[in-house]
């Protein structure tokens, strides 16, 4: 690992601090900021870079070919356009499917808010693509005990409060109730699923649980010690309830991981522990990665649009109105200073957040590309722009809150609760 950081002091990510002078990118789970370089300014984040340090590999076009191939569908918007664009072996994961071999998928969410933000949606609206394409078991995971070891002030209860409305968020995409099982970690802990976060930990010492996330000697032991309850929930195992009591049947079925590459980290982890665990003789299946970019902070692509700072994200719950004034007030602007040089020279795509916004947000490519052009060439100023970033998000937002009115705690319980799962994508698969 190149980058390490402090991991023991954030209740917020570090770019709320003054930008400090020349600093290494960093992306870990607690962290996000690009390089700052000598003048104090905060730089893109290099996703190269991080697929060469992390050691991930690129999705290519060959890849993407293979999985039109195999699943007979064309890839999601975010695939074609490198939103998704790094992995850990996903080829394994459709040998399995050809082969009509179980794997599930799993995700998380850390619930540090009561309400989570576009970013946010972006796993789960591409977990639910997967879902949808390989019809096979989905877990989601609400990590409430990390978001109260690593904050500051926030009690347990509050942390189990905002799962209730990030649960009903996160069914708000759209998941199938046959097939998806949500859990909080205070209450699922125990049984099959503690002793495999206990296996896990054995196998990490501090040395590594340092240079993976940076801790120090004044980190607290429950955030040190975290890292094994994301991990072992990559294991079939650990859900008797869906998968069978049969360990050494479990131990071999794979989960295909979502997630934005700031949690990669924990995984890479989990993976070099699988490596070297065996039960009663058969290996432990190392999970498979698919990773997303981050949506960019409205003030900009050097960090990701966090929960922690307010001004920094839209959220779910905004109104149209709240929606219009972040983007006026604080998206940054690739465009010219002036309109004429603007209209001169042309704005500058990359780095312009309402741009970056519609990349994820807009799904039509040939409109995309349109306003690509006009922006670029100086037809089209930031004010339109934003105007029509504005239009695709109200949209979006107003679309899910519809969809968000009709969970109530019923349709909550239904997720939550520890049954069997249906589902039929995988002839192999036990049917229950
Ligand atoms: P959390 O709550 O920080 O984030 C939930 C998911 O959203 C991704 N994410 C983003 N994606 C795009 N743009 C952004 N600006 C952005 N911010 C966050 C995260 O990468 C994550 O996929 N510890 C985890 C919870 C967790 C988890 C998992 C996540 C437990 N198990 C397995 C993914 C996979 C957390 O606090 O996520
Ligand atoms: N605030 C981010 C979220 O949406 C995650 C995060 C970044 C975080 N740094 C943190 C959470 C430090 C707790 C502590 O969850």
């Amino acid at each position: 690992m190149a980058t390490k950081v402090d991991a023991t002091a954030h209740d917020e990510p570090s770019n709320s601090e003054p930008v400090q002078k020349q600093q290494k990118q960093t992306v870990d789970p607690y962290n996000v900021q690009g390089e700052v370089d000598e003048n104090g300014v905060v730089k893109a984040i290099d996703y190269n870079k991080l697929v060469d340090e992390f050691g991930t590999k690129k999705i290519d076009d060959e890849l993407l070919a293979r999985l039109e191939r195999v699943t007979g569908k064309r890839p999601h918007h975010f695939l074609r356009r490198g939103i998704v664009f790094s992995h850990r072996d996903l080829e394994l994961i459709l040998d399995r499917y050809e082969r009509g071999e179980p794997f599930f998928l799993y995700t998380g969410r850390g619930p540090s808010s009561d309400s989570v933000h576009v970013g946010h949606t972006i796993p789960f609206e591409f977990t639910k693509w997967l879902q949808d394409t390989f019809d096979v078991p989905l877990i989601i995971m609400l990590t409430d005990d990390e978001k109260y070891l690593f904050s500051e002030k926030k009690t347990i209860e509050e942390v189990q409060g905002y799962c209730n409305s990030n649960a009903k968020d996160i069914i708000a995409i759209g998941f199938d109730p046959a097939k998806t099982f949500i859990f909080s970690d205070f209450d699922y802990v125990g049984g099959a699923f503690y002793r495999n976060i206990v296996r896990l930990s054995k196998h990490i010492t501090l040395n590594q649980a340092r240079a993976i996330f940076g801790f120090n000697e004044s980190s607290n032991i429950g955030r040190i010690h975290f890292g094994s309850i994301q991990g072992a929930t990559s294991w079939a195992s650990s859900f008797p309830h869906i998968f069978g009591e049969d360990e050494k049947e479990t131990v071999g079925i794979p989960a295909l991981i979502p997630c934005a590459i700031d949690q990669d980290p924990y995984f890479r982890m989990t993976r070099d522990v699988s490596a070297r665990l065996k039960y009663q003789g058969k290996p432990y299946a190392k999970p498979s990665l698919i990773h997303a970019l981050f949506l960019p902070a409205l003030q900009g692509p050097g960090t990701k649009m966090s929960a922690s700072i307010d001004e920094s994200a839209i959220f779910m719950r905004d109104t149209p109105n709240q929606i219009k004034n972040k983007i006026n007030k604080h998206a940054f602007s690739g465009g010219k200073v002036s309109e004429e040089e603007h209209r001169q020279l042309g704005g500058d795509t990359s780095v312009d957040v309402a741009f970056q916004y519609l990349r994820f947000f807009l799904e039509d490519d040939e409109e995309l590309e349109r306003i690509k052009v006009a922006y670029e060439t100086g037809e089209m100023l930031t004010g339109e722009l934003k105007a029509i970033c504005i239009r695709e998000l109200q949209r979006y937002v107003a679309a899910f809150q519809d969809r968000r009115a009709k969970v109530d705690d019923e349709t909550v319980k239904l997720f939550m609760e520890t049954r069997p799962l249906k589902w039929g994508g995988n002839p192999r698969a036990p049917i229950v």
